[in-house]
């Protein structure tokens, strides 16, 4: 696997989001699956792992925490805190200092470790400075209780205040061929400050590599997700018909294109699929070593320019608690 840096941290190309390895979209694979593919991801040189206290409300943490068990030296882990939901589900966010601290000291218990490699701020808390936020990491940083910050879902303002009061190792945003917004504004300051990039449901939350052919169902995060919902996505798979020719023609599978893709991305991207099957976890890994023609990169990215996407990534209320 290729090495790419984001800011001084080194890491694989492609990381492993391991959203889907506890309860996301729809049945989680039993523990000992999840288990093995994070090992395997090691073996191939796939070594960040990036979590969230947010994803199963903590359990997400606690099942790389039992799988990094005698082997912490071969990951990279990130994980995030303040994406919070109020009692009737909608979002909130929390970046007060105290906080931080707390939610640091339970990620480490539940990671089984004493420092966080990569330490984002998941949602942005626009009730509190960012200021206040960041100097609360530059502490846990010179406690080392983290090694490196980051900054997810922030608006260029946010992103660079937040450099500004410590430096960002990493910004990580949504980013796949049919979300595209942060090529506008954030890319180039990334790129302008020094701050890696790290993409965010590559994949399209699993619609670029096929694997959501009908309307999610209760209990999968995608149902209510307007691309998803039933009129969208009929049109959306239709651009999907002609991406898998695509791939074909090219003698990849629509994942591997997808993420050939961000990786021909300039500044350079650090895509995180996630997959909970091993052998997902290889064909996914094995796009970092793909040399996929220039002419089938601009077809795919012709076919998905905006107008042929239909709907929104996020309904409005989830959109609300982005970008700030
Ligand atoms: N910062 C944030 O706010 C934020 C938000 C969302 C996600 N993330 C991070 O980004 C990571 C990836 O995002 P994501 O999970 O939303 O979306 P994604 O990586 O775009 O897609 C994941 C989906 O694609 C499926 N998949 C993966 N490889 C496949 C393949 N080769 N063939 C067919 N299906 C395949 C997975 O199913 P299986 O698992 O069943 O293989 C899963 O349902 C997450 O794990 C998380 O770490 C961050």
């Amino acid at each position: 696997m290729q090495r790419r840096r984001l800011g001084s941290l080194d890491v694989g190309a492609i990381g492993l989001g391991c959203l889907t390895l506890t309860a996301a979209y729809g049945t989680p694979p039993p523990d000992a699956d999840a288990i093995a593919t994070i090992h395997r991801a090691a073996e191939i040189g796939v070594d960040m792992l990036d979590t969230s206290d947010a994803y199963a409300t903590g359990e997400n943490e606690l099942l790389i925490g039992r799988a990094i068990a005698g082997r912490r030296h071969r990951y990279v882990i990130a994980s995030k805190f303040g994406n919070l939901r109020k009692p009737d589900g909608t979002p909130a966010a929390n970046g007060r200092p105290d906080y931080v601290r707390q939610a640091c000291e339970a990620s480490l218990r539940r990671l089984n470790t004493d420092v966080i490699d990569l330490y984002y701020i998941h949602r942005v808390d626009p009730t509190v400075p960012i200021e206040d936020t960041v100097g609360a990491m530059a502490e846990l940083k010179r406690a080392g209780k983290i090694r490196f910050l980051g900054i997810s879902e922030a608006a260029p303002a946010t992103i660079s205040r937040a450099h500004a009061a410590h430096p960002m190792t990493a910004v990580q945003i949504e980013y796949s061929l049919w979300t595209r917004q942060v090529e506008a504004e954030v890319l180039p300051l990334c790129r302008a400050l020094g701050i890696g990039f790290v993409g965010y449901s590559p994949l399209g939350r699993g619609f670029l590599a096929g694997a959501v052919k009908v309307e999610p169902g209760a209990g999968d995060m995608r149902r209510g997700m307007p691309r998803f919902s039933r009129d969208n996505l009929a049109r959306n798979l239709e651009v999907l018909t002609e991406f898998t020719r695509i791939a074909a023609a090219e003698g990849c599978t629509t994942a591997q294109l997808a993420l050939a893709w961000v990786l021909s991305r300039q500044p350079p991207v650090v895509p995180i699929p996630s997959s909970s099957r091993r052998p997902r976890l290889e064909e996914n890994a094995a796009a970092a070593s793909l040399a996929v023609s220039p002419q089938t990169l601009a077809a795919a990215d012709r076919l998905f320019a905006a107008d042929n996407v239909a709907g929104p990534r996020y309904a409005e209320i989830a959109a609300r608690a982005v970008g700030i």
